[in-house]
């Protein structure tokens, strides 16, 4: 058996895994134990990368007995029957007062599941969403921990040690107890679902619109990445459009078959929502749009279906191009406000603390949607933390004021020239809806009222009230059956 000599284990060493093992043992004072399922990886790993130190262990007894104690032990395999796999394992031959740490895209009712049932051995188990893929696990990934404050107290310096830095600060934050973590996760998901089919959109209308190649759109993308729009996101698609396939000599983008995946944390971000009632029309446009895209057989037969008559094209090229960027602006406004209500609707929901200006923060850099925009969103909160809706803080109010008539004219744009832009569209139906001051959601109380007696409030009185519809139609104070 080893000696403790280990202050920190990883646990499945895939590409996610042995590049965190990797990341955690470059900084100072971390001796890292590492084991795989399969014994390969591990010795490939040590014999790739001396320089590490790694203590290399080949069974969870000697896992175990590598690692000091209160033991800390980072899993990153497989998500789902791997990682229960795993935990069962680590449970046998850790004590009370250890830590197990989930670094896979839990979804986090399973981490709820899996807290409380580890909590019950007396060993901590906290979820953590980890993003930034496999460069982020190796630089500095952007650390999303859930799980209790004992944890956090042996854990926290460890995270903050490897996690991505921006302007001066670690991306990591205990985000709150249970499955907090994981939560925040999928929604960081789900807004990049949002952001990147937002691109995506603003792309296809400059495109078929100016008719610029996909070079020159890269040329705007790198353009805008100088401004509001400054991201991650941004830069990587002028990267992409800029490409040349070398076989065809094309734009690489041409040769891609038009069919987005997806790994489901969007459509988890969207069921989540859905069952907390709240309204993530961005994120599940994008959600949908992919669907819609990787229907090959429905869209062919779909193909011959009728469009506009006439070419697309707009007579101001450069105005036009400006209110594609203002429409992206306002559409991502909407996208991270909707994302924010989620994500503090879990919050109540579970009984979870979640500070959303923190939450901000660390997704400055090391994840896939890190922007400038999030210092905005961490002001938004810093100034007021129970802000209703994110949109509605002064700086985003004057950029949705600012941009508003850019909107509305590429949404036009799109319907009358038959390129489908969901995204932007129901990002400014949103936009309309949450700012009327009358909704025809009193129509839809009376049409309930009608076929079910679901009742409804009135404008001008206190109750709830019911319509004899099959009677005389009088109304009757009623009780309320929502
Ligand atoms: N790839 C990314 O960009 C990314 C980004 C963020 C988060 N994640 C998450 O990070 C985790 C790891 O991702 P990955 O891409 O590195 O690896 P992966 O392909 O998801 O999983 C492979 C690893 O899981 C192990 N494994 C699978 N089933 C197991 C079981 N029943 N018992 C024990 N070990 C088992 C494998 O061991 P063997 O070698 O023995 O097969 C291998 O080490 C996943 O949860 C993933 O969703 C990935």
């Amino acid at each position: 058996m080893p000696t403790a000599a280990a202050n920190i284990g990883v646990v499945g060493l895939a590409v996610m895994g042995s590049n965190l093992a990797r990341n955690l043992a470059s900084r100072e004072g971390n001796t890292v134990a590492v084991l795989n399922r399969s014994r390969a990886k591990t010795d490939d790993l040590v014999a790739l990368h001396p320089e590490a130190g790694f203590v290399p262990t080949f069974s969870y007894e000697e896992f175990a007995a590598s690692l000091q104690k209160p033991r800390t032990a980072i899993i990153m395999v497989k998500a789902g029957l791997g990682t229960d796999a795993v935990i069962d394992e680590l449970v046998r031959v850790f004590e009370p007062g250890d830590i197990i740490v989930d670094g896979g895209n839990a979804y986090f009712p399973d981490t709820i599941r899996r807290e409380k049932a580890v909590r019950e051995t007396g060993i901590n188990f906290v979820g953590a969403g980890i993003s930034g893929g496999e460069e982020g696990a190796l630089l500095g990934p952007s650390i999303m921990p859930g799980g209790s404050d004992e944890s956090w107290v042996t854990l926290g310096p460890i995270l903050e040690s490897i996690a991505a830095v921006a302007e001066g600060e670690p991306c990591v934050t205990h985000v709150g107890h249970g499955g907090a973590g994981h939560f925040v996760k999928m929604v960081h998901n789900g807004i990049e679902y949002a952001d990147m089919q937002l691109i995506a959109e603003a792309y296809d209308l400059i495109r078929r619109g100016t008719g610029r190649s996909p070079a020159e759109i890269a040329d705007i993308f790198a353009e805008w990445n100088t401004g509001e729009l400054e991201s991650y996101l941004i830069e990587i698609t002028a990267e992409v459009l800029r490409q040349i396939d070398q076989e065809t000599g094309q734009p690489l983008v041409d040769v891609i078959v038009d069919q987005a995946g997806a790994k489901g944390t969007g459509a988890w971000t969207v069921q989540t929502a859905l069952a907390l009632g709240v309204p993530v029309s961005g994120i599940a446009e994008a959600t949908f749009a992919r669907s819609l895209s990787s229907h090959p057989e429905q869209r062919a037969v779909a193909a011959h279906l009728p469009g506009p008559e006439g070419e697309f094209t707009v007579d101001d090229v450069d105005a036009f191009i400006e209110d594609v960027r203002l429409a992206l602006y306002a559409s991502k406004i909407v996208a991270y406000s909707q994302g924010f209500d989620e994500i503090r609707a879990g919050a109540t929901e579970y009984g979870w603390s979640i500070d959303l200006g923190a939450v901000a923060k660390i997704w400055r850099a090391g994840c896939i949607i890190r922007a400038q925009f999030l210092n905005r969103i961490a002001d938004a909160y810093a100034a007021e933390p129970d802000l209703p809706a994110l949109l509605t803080a002064p700086y985003f109010a004057e950029a949705l004021s600012r941009g508003q008539a850019s909107w509305r004219r590429v949404v036009i744009a799109a319907a009358q020239a038959g390129i489908p832009a969901p995204a932007f569209s129901s990002s400014l139906s949103y936009y309309d809806g949450i700012r009327a001051e009358r909704l025809p959601a009193a129509l839809i109380q009376g049409q309930r009222d009608f076929f079910g007696a679901h009742t409804y409030r009135r404008i001008d009185k206190e109750g709830t009230f019911h319509t004899l519809w099959s009677g005389d139609r009088t109304e009757i104070p009623a009780v309320d059956t929502h």
